[in-house]
């Protein structure tokens, strides 16, 4: 029998939280080692896994026995730390966005393909079972052509705790870097990967947060399919009210208010609020707990579930969107429901993919290739914004 594998986690921030608890479900991993500049979460990190710590990357990719290495690090520093893991040997999983730039999706794939090893672009909702389960209809061909896909999501990305890297676009800041990759890679999957291309307004509507905050695109596939991806991150309305009260929100109602209210006064402290949420500041325990501070919320008897907006698909004879238990799929004979079990797998499901990837020689998904394909779009979305004008996509 193979040995499970051995992960070590680059950034013990916020995302860490929410993927380590689905890596120590996954029989076939072992959380083994971190890298962080953050003494307490190293510390947090030790007591929690046993594990080894080191204080930069590069010691943690000369780690011996450590055989993958998730980057959870800021989206500035992915393509440095996904070059450093491939050039050790390692086997890399990065977490959205790939990168900021197309060159730099080319350099981490490049990187891995010199160095022999995997690279897979994980943690988008394309992974989760509700969109699986839509894909699976989508390659049956029950309802005929797939004709059209249109995904909204409203939520408040932009009243959460955010530090300067995450509201500075040079970075990898504001709503189109950090979360369209999820309604991105969404379409992509169920629209057959190849973009061709994108018409899109990006919004940077508010004084305290100036960043992207919302989009609108329209993407047109290589055989003409269209689909539409609407977002916006300002917290007034949630589509989670549209879906049962599952989605992906932190604050309720009377929470927004008094957070608006806070950050319009300049009464929040970014960096301590952020930190609160981080692996090492109580956050690993409250995330494996279920805690509303650290988790997107969902509704308590469907927590299996945690989707990501609302996505409808539709073809020739029928739609498929999400249900309170898996999807609907509408046709000619009516509407039936097609249950989906197992949460989003955030953490698992990569490590699965990874997995089977090195030791059953199934392909990886979502690797190098697809994600920079992925970031190609979401930099189609801000350029057409600035350009008004429609983008040509040249490799998907
Ligand atoms: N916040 C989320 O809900 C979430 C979810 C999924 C993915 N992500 C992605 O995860 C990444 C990190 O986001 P975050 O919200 O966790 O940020 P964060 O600031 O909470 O975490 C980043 C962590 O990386 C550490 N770090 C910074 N520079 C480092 C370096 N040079 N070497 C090693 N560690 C370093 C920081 O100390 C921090 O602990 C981003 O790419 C983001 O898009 C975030």
């Amino acid at each position: 029998m193979q040995e499970p594998l051995r992960l070590g986690i680059a950034g013990l921030g916020v995302a860490a939280t929410l993927v380590l608890p689905g890596v120590e479900r996954y029989e076939n991993a072992r959380i083994v080692a971190a890298a962080d500049p953050r003494r307490n979460a190293l510390d947090a990190f030790r007591e929690k896994y046993g594990g080894r710590t080191y204080e930069n990357v590069e010691e943690l990719c000369a780690d011996p026995d450590v055989d993958v290495i998730w980057i959870a690090t800021p989206n500035q520093f992915h393509k440095r730390h996904a070059i450093m893991v491939a050039e050790h040997g390692k086997h890399v999983i990065c977490t959205k966005p790939m990168a900021l730039t197309v060159e730099e999706c080319e350099a981490m794939c490049a990187a891995a393909e010199r160095n022999g090893v995997k690279l897979l672009c994980g943690q988008t909702y394309s992974m989760s079972p509700d969109v699986t389960a839509m894909w699976d209809v989508v390659k049956s061909g029950e309802l005929g052509r797939l004709i059209a896909i249109n995904s909204w999501m409203y939520t408040d990305w932009l009243l959460k705790p955010r530090v300067a890297e995450e509201i500075d676009e040079s970075l990898g800041g504001g709503v189109v870097y950090r979360h369209a990759p999820h309604l991105v890679d969404t379409v992509r999957l169920l629209g057959g990967g190849k973009v061709r291309s994108v018409r899109a307004t990006v919004g940077r509507w508010m004084p305290e947060r100036p960043s992207p905050g919302n989009f609108s695109a329209y993407l047109e596939f290589d055989d003409g399919t269209p689909a539409t991806i609407v977002y916006n991150g300002y917290g007034y309305f949630d589509t989670s009210e549209l879906t049962w009260d599952i989605g992906n929100r932190m604050y309720s109602s009377e929470e927004r208010v008094a957070v608006r209210k806070a950050l319009r006064s300049g009464a929040i402290d970014h960096e301590v609020a952020k930190e609160g949420m981080r692996f090492g500041a109580g956050a690993q325990d409250a995330t494996s707990q279920g805690s509303a501070a650290a988790q997107p919320r969902s509704a308590g008897t469907r927590a299996h579930i945690n989707w990501f907006g609302l996505t409808v698909a539709s073809f020739e004879r029928g739609d498929v969107r999400q249900s309170p238990n898996g999807v609907y799929v509408y046709g000619d004979e009516g509407r039936r429901e097609v249950p989906v079990y197992g949460g989003r797998g955030n953490g698992t499901l990569e490590m699965k993919e990874m997995f089977e990837a090195l030791y059953e020689g199934k392909p990886i998904k979502h690797d190098g290739r697809w994600a920079l394909a992925t970031l190609e779009v979401c930099n189609a979305i801000v350029r057409s914004g600035d350009e008004r004008r429609e983008i040509m996509l040249t490799r998907q």
